[in-house]
């Protein structure tokens, strides 16, 4: 079991005893947990520090409630800020927490963790686990706020009424779903409080169950009741619970003939059964809804519009304090041969006219790029067109377009990436992070959504060394100032242990994993090329043409490259704010790596780097997969170093890695060889 991914980078694996020398005898004998609610985050908070710190250090602390020992030596306090001023008098210094904050001191030989809330004190406790499991004994005295009140999972999750069988999930890589089967909420929920406690460890306060595909059977009695199991199971982490909803549930259900938004009885209908879910889970999270996208039903069937839509669930549940998350992601096929067609250019125009249209707890839910997840996009223009509706962003940490977890490809630098994207708003600085946590616009609502997608799986997502794109998922959700690599190295010693090779050979090999990914499968912005009409998996780089669909590449035998320029191209370039519009209008001040996303090239076209398109492509298809060739080996000198269940099964895909990236280096260098006629300069790409 400890060698299995289940408890992911919970495992408090006992520390070697040259990590604890010296800190045993003065470290604290006792938790005091103060008034604490009946299955709430503080009583999780007191049972993780006990099971944690007798994993790590061996020790059985007593745990107790008596305020009396809330001065005494040697004692861990947890507890609410209010209660802590209560019971035991000011903190000193004065901390400023805001919502789900905590304060941490770990300075002399007592310790105070002091949440917000009690969340707050849960967060605080599973800092304090990190520091200790990694054996970092040094003193600590700070306050630490999350950057946003929203962060979220997303599960894909599917019921599967029809086929009778265990929950699929949409773009899931880890199994079965953990929630439901053949049409119903599972009896057997035992892995939801383990997930719960995932989430909370790095600080994400929310679960959307379902698929945002969404099956409106998720809203009979019999599964309401299911969610309410659910909910009672992820609440003592202090995981609150939403659900995604299919806009035409009253009519799927046989319940009514109509689903527009303005009709009486539909609102009617979604009001009764707002009020119904509230009864059974008063501290719902709320509604996630696609609407009008990629055949889902909306308001637009109605000629209604898509704040007419997303007001109509946000009326029924503000009196309950939820909130409505509606997805930007909508967009209609396209015809490939109207040159100004562009799917990247749809969510501004179905969305910035409806700014100041939303009710105030409506949030946007972006995805990071203008079109879907790819191994490289600009940040979604539609961040800086909606300045009165407080937006969201949505990464997507199963990797869908990026290897599908059969490749290591480590997230966040390429999410930094958008994250720390100036969109200088007004020509003021206006990063996506601070867009997101809703400082540029001025908006309390806010945050991040990221597509989990665990699943039944002991390794949870599919692979052990994907979960640090979960873990970092909540680390930047939290601080999206967080330095990548340390956030790795964190993972890696909570994961594997302390050794230094073993920490070194992933750190290496996570760090270089996105570029190399971008490398072998799409680079200067051509986007990922896969297969974009089914698997969204391997190199076909002929199916992103010729179709509906709108990830083009517009490739043929002399050019390549999406025009989005305003002056002959789609006008995409134009949606962003003035300097950013500028820079990306020009291919001069285009970075390479977005060139082909905004400009249409000749093969033969100079990089900034002084190599053509074409070269480019050739080197960083080698370069990228030469990378990853070197990953088995890498993981090989560990031998003896990971315990043989993980060492085999990563090494195991490290090897696929190895051997998929020359299929992809291949195909597609082959692909472009073939199309534009040019060879390899250094003659490596030839005719199979
Ligand atoms: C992608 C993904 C779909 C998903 C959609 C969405 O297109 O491939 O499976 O439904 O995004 O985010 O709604």
């Amino acid at each position: 079991y400890a060698e299995s991914g289940i408890d992911a980078w919970l495992r408090y694996a006992r520390l070697p005893a040259s990590a604890t020398k010296g800190h045993l005898n003065s470290f604290p004998n006792r938790i005091v947990v103060l008034n604490a609610s009946k299955n709430g985050p503080l009583a999780s908070a007191s049972s993780e520090l006990h099971k944690g710190i007798k994993g790590i250090l061996g020790l059985d602390l007593d745990v107790s409630s008596s305020v009396k020992s809330c001065f005494a030596q040697k004692t861990i306090v947890v507890s609410t800020l209010e209660t802590y001023k209560s019971s035991c008098g000011k903190l000193s210094p004065k901390v400023n927490l805001k919502e789900d904050g905590y304060w941490l001191n770990t300075k002399g030989n007592s310790v105070q963790i002091i949440g917000q809330n009690e969340r707050g004190a849960l967060y605080g406790a599973f800092q304090y686990l990190s520091l200790l499991g990694q054996g970092d004994f040094s003193d600590v005295e700070y306050a630490s706020n999350p950057s946003a009140p929203v962060r979220w999972a997303n599960q894909w999750d599917n019921l599967n009424a029809a086929t009778a069988a265990h929950g699929s999930i949409e773009r899931g890589y880890g199994g079965a779903s953990i929630f439901f089967d053949s049409g119903l909420i599972k009896e057997d929920l035992s892995r939801v409080p383990q997930y719960g406690r995932l989430l909370a460890s790095v600080g994400l306060n929310g679960i959307v169950i379902n698929n945002v595909n969404a099956d409106a059977n998720l809203l009979n009695e019999t599964n309401l009741q299911g969610v309410k199991r659910i909910a009672d199971l992820f609440r003592p982490w202090g995981v609150n619970v939403g659900i995604s909803l299919n806009f035409a549930s009253p009519q799927v259900l046989g319940d009514l003939t109509t689903f527009d938004p303005l009709d009486s009885t539909v609102i009617k209908w979604w009001t009764d059964k707002t009020d119904r879910i509230y009864q059974l889970v008063p501290d719902f999270a709320g509604y996630l809804v696609k609407a009008n996208s990629e055949g889902q039903p909306g308001p637009l069937t109605y000629n209604r519009t898509l704040s007419e839509g997303a007001n109509l669930f946000a009326k029924a549940i503000e009196p309950h304090g939820g909130i409505v998350v509606f997805r930007a992601f909508v967009y209609d096929q396209l015809n490939e041969t109207d040159w100004k067609a562009d799917r990247a250019n749809a969510a501004v125009q179905y969305f910035k006219e409806l700014d100041g249209q939303f009710d105030d707890n409506v949030l946007i839910q972006i995805k990071f790029g203008p079109i879907d997840f790819q191994v490289r996009e600009p940040a979604s223009p539609l961040f800086a067109n909606m300045p009165k509706t407080p937006v969201s962003i949505e990464l997507e940490v199963t990797q869908e377009y990026l290897g599908q977890q059969c490749h290591l490809v480590y997230l966040p630098p390429l999410w930094q990436t958008i994250l720390g994207f100036d969109m200088r708003y007004n020509h003021r600085q206006s990063y996506i992070r601070d867009i997101v946590s809703g400082e540029v616009f001025n908006h309390k609502l806010g945050g991040y959504a990221g597509v989990v997608n665990v699943g039944m799986d002991d390794t949870w997502i599919g692979s052990h060394l994907a979960m640090s794109n979960f873990f970092a998922f909540g680390r930047l959700a939290w601080n999206p100032q967080a330095d990548s690599q340390d956030i790795v190295e964190e993972w890696t010693r909570l994961t594997f242990g302390l050794s230094r090779d073993v920490v070194a050979a992933i750190v290496d090999m996570s760090m270089k994993s996105w570029s190399a990914y971008e490398g072998y499968s799409g680079n200067l912005g051509i986007q990922t090329l896969t297969d974009i009409l089914y698997t969204h998996y391997g190199a076909n780089p002929a199916s992103q043409d010729n179709n509906g669909w709108g990830q083009w590449t517009r490739a043929d035998s002399k050019t390549i490259g999406m025009d989005r320029t305003v002056s002959n191209g789609t006008g995409n370039a134009g949606q962003y704010p003035k300097d950013v519009a500028n820079m990306f209008e020009h291919t001069q001040t285009t970075p390479d790596d977005l060139l082909l996303w905004f400009h249409h090239v000749p093969y033969t076209f100079k990089l900034h780097s002084g190599k053509t398109v074409i070269q480019h492509f050739y080197d960083a298809h080698y370069t990228g997969a030469a990378t990853v060739q070197k990953f088995p080996t890498t993981w090989k000198s560990l031998k003896g170093q990971v315990d043989s269940e993980r060492y085999a099964d990563v090494l195991y895909r490290l090897q696929y890695q190895a051997g998929h990236s020359l299929v992809w280096r291949d195909g597609i260098s082959e692909f472009y060889r073939n199309l534009s006629s040019i060879p390899d300069k250094l003659n490596r790409v030839r005719n199979h």
